[in-house]
């Protein structure tokens, strides 16, 4: 049995939908199955190695467009290095490689030899466990990317700035202060902010790796209302410690176990009905 006060944090199914699946229409009665929401990223029999070390085994999953996925599992079974696969950041590190399987976006193979590596991380944003502004102004960590893109015209970095700041819910906290330093805000403001420099490209994909895993929860309040906000605009894959904030936050959920995806399925399924027994016994507080 899962505990009720989890249960009880569940999010409430999701009201907003992409225009091409209409909720009228796909819920009438009679009318069939819903349509299948779109994949925008296909992972296909993954096998990922740090050296001889195999962190990732055939891992197999669609991560819908413009919905939450979150990744939950315990300490070491491979949530992040699979989340830092979608935008090749593990190239990074060295020693790695995928052995096997593929990764799609929008059915394009992301290591096909012709991908800008630059331009996929463009597209698929990233935000961390700790915070990490530049220590610059408020302003140039949003203008930052832009600026490397080659925009220039200030009218326009302008605009971006009291945009992306709007977006992560951080602008009437900031407006007076934009050339003031990012590292003088509190913790729950800096990580809005690399929401909001995240954002201000942007991105098709946000990826967030424990997001809130440093945050007070009033902060961790306000970074899963602004997930809420951000969902219409963006998919979100975000790994979480806190199966609260699963629950609360995300559409799918996907668990992990030493590597291996165990079960993947709508959250509401995961955290109430979960069709396999160590998806059960996380989920309900017996390891992790
Ligand atoms: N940079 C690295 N070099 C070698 N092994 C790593 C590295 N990062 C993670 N690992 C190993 O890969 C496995 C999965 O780690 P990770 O993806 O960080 O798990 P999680 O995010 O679920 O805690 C662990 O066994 C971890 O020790
Ligand atoms: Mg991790």
């Amino acid at each position: 049995m899962v505990a009720a006060s989890l249960m009880d944090t569940l999010a409430p199914a999701p009201t907003l939908r992409p225009p091409s699946a209409p909720a009228a229409a796909s819920s009438a009665p009679g009318s069939g199955p819903a349509p299948a929401a779109e994949t925008l990223i296909e992972i296909d029999h993954v096998d990922f190695f740090y050296g001889a070390v195999q962190a990732l085994h055939d891992i197999s999953l669609s991560i819908q467009d413009k919905k939450v996925t979150a990744f939950i599992g315990p300490s070491g079974c491979g949530k992040s290095t699979l989340l830092r696969c979608f935008n090749r950041m593990n190239d990074l590190i060295d020693g790695t490689r995928i052995a096997k399987g593929s990764i799609k976006i929008r059915g394009i193979d992301i290591h096909r030899p012709d991908v800008d590596v630059i331009e996929l991380r463009k597209r698929v944003g990233m935000v961390f466990q700790k915070s990490n502004p530049f220590p610059k102004s408020i302003y140039e960590n949003i203008t930052y990317g832009l600026k490397l893109q080659g925009v220039s015209n200030k009218a326009r970095l302008d605009e971006v700035v009291e945009k992306s700041l709007r977006g992560a819910a951080l602008w009437e906290e900031v407006k007076d202060r934009l050339h003031t330093s990012g590292l003088g805000l509190s913790g729950g403001q800096q990580q809005r902010l690399c929401i909001a420099r995240a954002i201000a490209v942007e991105p098709e994909i946000i990826l967030m790796d424990e997001p809130c895993s440093a945050l007070d929860p009033v902060a961790t309040a306000k970074v899963e209302e602004l997930i809420q906000t951000l969902r219409t605009r963006f998919t979100i894959v975000i790994v979480t410690h806190n199966m609260q904030q699963a629950a609360r936050c995300s559409d799918k959920t996907a668990f992990f176990y030493m590597g291996k995806l165990i079960e993947y399925a709508d959250t509401r399924n995961i955290f109430m009905n979960p069709a396999n027994p160590q998806t059960e016994a996380y989920v309900s507080g017996r390891f992790g």
